[in-house]
């Protein structure tokens, strides 16, 4: 086949796909979708959302040539127990929106009172280091301000204190990026110059996070609805679980919720998004008030 001629069929086949990109997610291929993401991730797209499984999946659809929904409701179930396409469709349907500094209450919540209330209290049974999880982490901003916060906050005011971050996502595009380090203007817009100056280096429309701060953060993938992966997860400090329960349904928020107390040392805290409340959700915790925002205290 000449050049043009390839040419010509490669755009029919293109155009095709955009129009099936305008194909309608029939109601009932959209529910079944629901039920298969809600059963695996606990997150719940209501029937106004509909529009965004359509519009995101429809790029799959285009990217794996595939030529309507139903069809690749089809391929997620075959091929799930070879985890092929799930990963995508994660990457695919999740709001992984975060920066630096994001809700600054929160970090200086955790640098003023958590952390030293914590160092006193583990004084007289030493327990090694100070263990603190961003559970969906996203692209690992949260994580990473929490490291800077570390080196620049609280090594000098307690020496001796050793850190754990952990940070996790169901997203494996994310978790790249975070392991990475590279961000863009828009991640950095919040951080305090001197933060910036110090922990980064930067190129024409790059910024890199400095070996220092890396190294103080693990990323790793995991799905917060995973029970057994959940039950592995132990003994921590300070937990953030920000701006993802929105996306869960009650049931969903209620399991993961449970589940991030088992996860939490006694005398732990809990932070959620400043748009979330553990309101009807969990009675177990204690809701301590700090200034401009609170946090939820194992006790
Ligand atoms: C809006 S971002 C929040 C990032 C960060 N915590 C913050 O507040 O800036 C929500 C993240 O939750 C993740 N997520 C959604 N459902 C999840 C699940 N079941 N398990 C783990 N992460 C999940 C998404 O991939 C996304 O990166």
């Amino acid at each position: 086949m000449n050049r043009w001629r390839k040419e010509i069929n490669i755009f029919k086949l293109d155009t095709m796909f955009q129009a099936s990109n305008q194909l309608i997610l029939s109601d009932e291929t959209f529910r079944e979708l629901r039920d298969f993401i809600y059963k695996r991730t606990g997150i719940y797209f209501q029937d106004n959302k509909k529009y965004l499984l359509e519009g995101r999946i429809g790029k799959r659809l285009q990217v794996l040539k595939i030529p309507d929904y139903n069809s690749y409701l089809r391929l997620l179930n075959t091929n799930e127990l070879m985890n092929g396409e799930i990963k995508y469709l994660y990457d695919a349907i999740t709001i992984n929106e975060t920066f630096f500094f994001r809700n600054n209450f929160q970090f200086q919540a955790l640098e003023k009172a958590i952390i030293p209330e914590i160092v006193k209290s583990r004084r007289d049974n030493q327990r090694g280091k100070l263990r603190i999880w961003s559970a969906a982490s996203s692209s690992g901003e949260e994580a990473y301000t929490i490291a800077m916060i570390y080196l620049e906050r609280l090594k000098p005011q307690f020496p001796n204190l050793e850190i754990d971050i952990v940070g996790t996502d169901i997203s494996s595009s994310v978790i790249e990026t975070a392991k990475n380090g590279v961000y863009r203007e828009y991640s950095v817009r919040n951080m305090p110059q001197d933060y910036f100056r110090k922990y980064f280096i930067k190129d024409e429309s790059r910024f890199f996070l400095k070996p220092d701060v890396k190294k103080l953060v693990r990323f790793d993938i995991l799905n917060l609805y995973d029970q057994s992966k959940l039950r592995l997860m132990r003994n921590f400090d300070v937990i953030f679980c920000c701006n993802v329960l929105i996306y869960f349904d009650m049931k969903s928020k209620i399991q993961v919720i449970s589940d991030l107390y088992n996860s939490l040392n006694f005398g732990g805290y809990l932070f959620i998004g400043y748009a979330e409340s553990l309101h009807g959700i969990s009675n177990a915790f204690k809701l301590v008030n700090f200034p401009k925002t609170v946090a939820y205290k194992k006790e």
